[in-house]
């Protein structure tokens, strides 16, 4: 038996470390579960379907054929190839194979981009309510957290006005996401061009978190990087996870200017290696394979979201917009009267419905829960009649 005798010394940037409250509530819910409770998963944030069968047999065959090995720290050529294409084909810029390094998942670009750019001290600006990762790896890496509020009025689309008030001489960096985890608030193409034009020609960097540009419902996705005088100046974060269903395959990439680019891949060298090389000859299959699975998972989501927006807004208390893109949707619940951790909390434990406070993604998202519809229509649609029973019988 092992005894821990002296106490644990942990360096002082832990304590701002932030975390992912999914995965706590999924365990909080797996709990429940063995002790027999049904409850229907309304917290978690991938697809619910399978990764398409091209994309599995092309990773088996490439097992087979021995990609088993240490790859290049920036992805493999092919891979690094075809993202190109793809990128540029959907955003309409010119990308070239050097622009691109392949990760495993579209976190360690958050992580990879502050640590090459924002000194301790220096600014970011980034959404709140947002992906929590955005503010924890901004406060881990010593540098200032400006969070700029998404307001339901505006859709929770990013209020440009405001973003401009928060640029000071410290501004580094500015964070944005569309469609965005987790409002599903979608940025038209006027309010990128209106950013980019209120960032004018400051020397300040843009990490576009682009992971649910395919999980559009209305319009088409437009990039920053597309602004004149922009591409250099941002980061586009994109990955596998969400299009194709593969979170579990760890994929991602970052498109950026070369001579960045080779300061990120010698933070892959220093902390991966490399990405596995078998999931990345399958991300070649994802990128250039027949696109009608992925198309098929984003006419699915778009149908649930329409089950859940219209359900919802039916129960007491509660009032929601209807999501832009992504599979969340984040209702109102100030109606309730309920803070909002104490309401997923409840909806948890007597309900049987696992959602996600909004507090869970900054302070900005007091009076909100979040629900994904990565779940079928069936589950929805219980998962529905039960939070209307318990509001029927508590509000
Ligand atoms: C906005 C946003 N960015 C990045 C990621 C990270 O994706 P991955 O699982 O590929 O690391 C997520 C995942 O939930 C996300 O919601």
């Amino acid at each position: 038996m092992t005894t821990t005798q002296t106490e644990l010394r942990l360096a002082k940037r832990m304590s701002r470390l932030g975390t992912e409250t999914a995965f706590e509530v999924l365990v909080r819910a797996r709990a429940l579960e063995r002790q027999g409770k049904n409850i229907i998963h309304l917290e978690i944030g991938e697809p619910d379907m399978d990764t398409p069968a091209n994309i599995v047999e092309a990773a088996v065959n490439a097992l087979h054929k021995g990609f088993t090995h240490y790859g290049p720290s920036a992805g493999l050529p092919d891979l690094r190839e075809a993202i190109a294409q793809d990128v540029a084909k959907s955003r309409g810029i010119k990308v070239g194979a050097d622009e691109v390094v392949v990760v495993p998942g579209g976190k360690p670009i958050i992580f990879f981009t502050i640590l090459a750019l924002v000194e301790e001290g220096d600014e970011v600006i980034y959404p709140n309510p947002g992906f929590p990762i955005y503010e924890s790896m901004i406060n881990f890496l010593g540098a200032k957290a400006v969070p700029v509020q998404l307001r339901e009025e505006r859709d929770f689309r990013l209020d440009v006005n405001e973003v401009a008030r928060l640029i000071s001489d410290r501004t580094r960096l500015i964070i944005i996401n569309s469609p965005q985890n987790p409002t599903g608030g979608v940025m038209t193409k006027r309010d990128v061009q209106d950013l980019a034009a209120a960032i004018g020609d400051r020397d300040i960097m843009v990490m576009s978190d682009e992971i649910y540009s395919r999980l559009l419902f209305e319009g088409e996705h437009y990039s920053i990087a597309a602004v004149d005088g922009f591409k250099d100046r941002t980061i586009i974060l994109d990955g596998f996870s969400k299009t194709y269903a593969m979170t579990g395959w760890r994929m991602g990439y970052g498109v950026m200017r070369p001579d960045l680019a080779v300061h990120i891949a010698r933070l892959m060298t220093n902390s991966n290696s490399c990405t596995a090389t078998f999931t990345q000859i399958a991300g070649i299959e994802a990128i250039r394979g027949d696109q009608s699975e992925p198309e098929k998972m984003r006419q699915e989501f778009q149908r649930r979201r329409d089950v859940f927006v219209k359900g919802i807004n039916q129960i007491k208390g509660f009032s929601c917009l209807s999501p832009k893109g992504a599979f969340y949707t984040f209702p109102n619940i100030k109606q309730t009267g309920w803070p909002s951790k104490k309401l997923a909390d409840a909806l948890l434990d007597e309900a049987g419905v696992a959602a996600l406070s909004g507090t869970a993604f900054g302070a900005f998202g007091e009076g909100y829960l979040r629900f994904s519809v990565a779940n079928s229509v069936q589950n929805i649609e219980t998962a529905l009649d039960r939070v209307d029973e318990w509001a029927k019988k508590n509000l």
